[in-house]
């Protein structure tokens, strides 16, 4: 039975390409994708490329290319569908031999109506009398009884199988108590127990309102403090935000982004409807992509500890590129936005909120506090420092105000500042110009497929096509106002990968060469993952428009006979 395209897509899903490549191949990343050595072939210097946001990796040297299942397959010389049940169990999936083709969708609504269920136990527990010390720890915390129906809080009273025999009781099985990371099995005796245990439990739910995981916290200081539900067929703490399920529906144009869930809970329930939190990973691309979904103004309220710090500088970056306008809110007088509100209330947190800082006052701020300006070589110090972080705005008129400020900020005069930043800027531009040189060389050079049996016979259409697919890949959304058929492509690869993304678009399934599966061969994929991973900046700035405009002029001039060739070129040499 083939594996049905779903099933394919969760694989894909499940098995981020960089984890498993990264069991085989130490990668570093550089820009947006990360590189190694291949393991293909024998080198010295890292072509080998993986890109996580399009799912595929590609050699630049030997030219193997792909998803995570080619990967698989390629290293571990297995068939397509052997890769398959390989990355099936590292992932913990139900195999695709179950034969009902769509068991991973019964599976995974069985785990969810069990979290759900196991949801109501927790919250019920907290009403009975063992339930007390959980109610004494939310009282402690000052959260009130609305809050705590709001979010669904609940508690798991002590003992070590109180959830699997009120679920059990309903039906579910252990297996599923095990595959919902609810219960572990005993490593020696085999016997099945209660993951949480005298803990309070938050219930982690998706923006379309299901649980599907949980946290939860222990009531004193032991450790671990948090401990969260495995990762599992519903849940993906990268793919998931605490709390986003209530802020989507806010009306604020903002999210404010936290550590914690007792930080998110206590915004909400001092009115900041819009708070959200991260589960105890750093901020992932995946969580960027579902961010930009709802808001393109988000504040960033990181614990004010130097890890909440780092973590800050690491995500700033990360949401610019989405297109997110990002400020940062400092805190003082309190470490994370949970204990400011007890000390200082909501009114104060709104001021802090109308005086965070966007990156560049952000990345100043932070160079203030860490230099002495009372000190000359510390303040010639801050001067280069500043002129660095200034040299890097985009804006004219940006540069301008900062140098200005840092000016004031170390007691210099603002030529200083600005002759500093010209030459910070002279330098990225030439180092700039270079990169882009050797890359531009690179691209010429790839121009013809490496793959033998693939030709490009027609090159202008050729690029446009390249260029139409990589735009597509980025974007799928594009697919609206692209009407295209594959027969106007001069190769017909890259025609059938288009209808192939576009069926994929159609079906509301993930847009990537990755889940493409066996209608293409290992040398095709490998060929459109090399076509996805061109670095395209000798034609990706063109309007999607244009490579429509140029697959149609060239596939209508394939038509044309010799005669109207060159007549048609006469009438172009006429018109220049
Ligand atoms: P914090 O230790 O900052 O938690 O961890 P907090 O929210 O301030 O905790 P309270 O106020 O003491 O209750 C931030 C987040 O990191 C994850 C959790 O998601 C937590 O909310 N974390 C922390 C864990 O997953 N495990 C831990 O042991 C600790
Ligand atoms: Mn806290």
């Amino acid at each position: 039975m083939p594996i049905s395209p779903s099933y394919l897509d969760e694989l894909v899903a499940r098995n981020p390409i960089e984890e498993v490549v990264g069991q085989y191949v130490s990668l570093t990343r550089r820009s947006s994708n990360l590189f190694g050595l291949c393991p293909f072939h024998s080198e010295k210097t890292p072509s080998f490329s993986v890109a996580p946001d399009k799912g595929i990796y590609y050699c630049f040297g030997c030219h193997k290319g792909g998803g995570v299942v080619n990967f698989i397959m390629e290293i571990e010389s297995l068939s397509f569908r052997d890769a398959v049940i390989f990355l099936a169990k590292r992932a913990n999936m139900p195999l695709p031999d179950d034969g009902r083709p769509d068991a991973v969708s019964k599976q995974r609504d069985r785990l969810l109506a069990l979290c759900k269920a196991s949801a109501k136990y927790y919250h019920e527990q907290l009403k009975l009398p063992h339930g007390e010390p959980a109610r004494a720890y939310f009282a402690k915390r000052a959260l009130s009884p609305a809050t705590i129906t709001r979010f669904g809080l609940g508690y798991a009273p002590d003992g070590w199988n109180g959830l699997i025999d009120a679920m059990t009781a309903q039906g579910f099985t252990k297996e599923e108590l095990l595959a919902a990371g609810l219960a572990l099995k005993h490593q020696t005796k085999g016997t099945v127990y209660d993951r949480f245990r005298n803990r309070v439990m938050f219930p982690i739910i998706d923006v379309r309102g299901n649980v599907i995981a949980f946290g939860g916290r222990v009531l004193d200081d032991s450790t671990p403090k948090y401990l969260n539900s495995s990762e599992t067929l519903i849940f993906n703490k990268r793919r998931n935000l605490f709390a986003l399920n209530i802020a989507k529906k806010s009306k604020a144009d903002y999210i404010i982004l936290t550590e914690g869930y007792m930080d998110a809970i206590a915004l909400h329930q001092y009115g900041f409807d819009c708070a959200v939190a991260s589960l105890g990973t750093s901020l992932t691309e995946e969580h960027v992509n579902l961010l930009s979904k709802y808001t393109n103004k988000l504040i960033l309220t990181y614990d004010s500890d130097e890890a909440g710090q780092n973590a800050t500088r690491r995500a700033l970056p990360m949401l610019e590129k989405a297109g997110i306008a990002v400020k940062v809110l400092r805190m003082q007088g309190a470490k994370d936005p949970d204990e400011f509100l007890k000390k200082y209330g909501a009114d104060a947190f709104h001021s802090l909120l109308n005086k965070s800082e966007n990156q560049a006052e952000y990345f100043l701020n932070a160079l203030l506090r860490k230099y002495d300006l009372t000190i000359d070589d510390q303040k010639i110090a801050f001067a280069r420092e500043a002129a660095q972080t200034i040299a890097a705005m985009p804006n004219a008129v940006e540069r301008d105000v900062y140098c200005r400020r840092a000016a004031e900020a170390a007691g210099v005069s603002p030529e200083a500042i600005r002759i500093e930043a010209e030459k910070a800027r002279k330098k990225m531009a030439r180092a700039k110009r270079i990169r882009q040189e050797r890359e531009n060389t690179a691209v010429s050079q790839m121009h013809q497929p490496k793959e033998r049996t693939i030709r490009y016979e027609n090159m202008r259409s050729a690029m446009a096509e390249e260029g139409l697919l990589q735009q597509l890949a980025k974007e799928p959304e594009l697919f609206e106002r692209v009407d295209l058929d594959e027969s106007l492509f001069s190769v017909p690869l890259l025609g059938r990968a288009y209808s192939a993304m576009r069926a994929q678009y159609e079906q509301g399934r993930t847009v990537s060469v990755a889940s493409l599966g066996e209608a293409f061969s290992a040398e095709e994929t490998a060929h459109l993952s090399s076509v996805l991973q061109k670095r395209g900046d000798l034609i990706s700035d063109q309007a999607i428009d244009d490579y429509i405009r140029v697959i149609r002029e060239e596939h209508a001039k394939s038509n044309m006979s010799v005669e109207e060739r060159l007549r048609a070129a006469q009438d172009r040499a006429n018109k220049n």
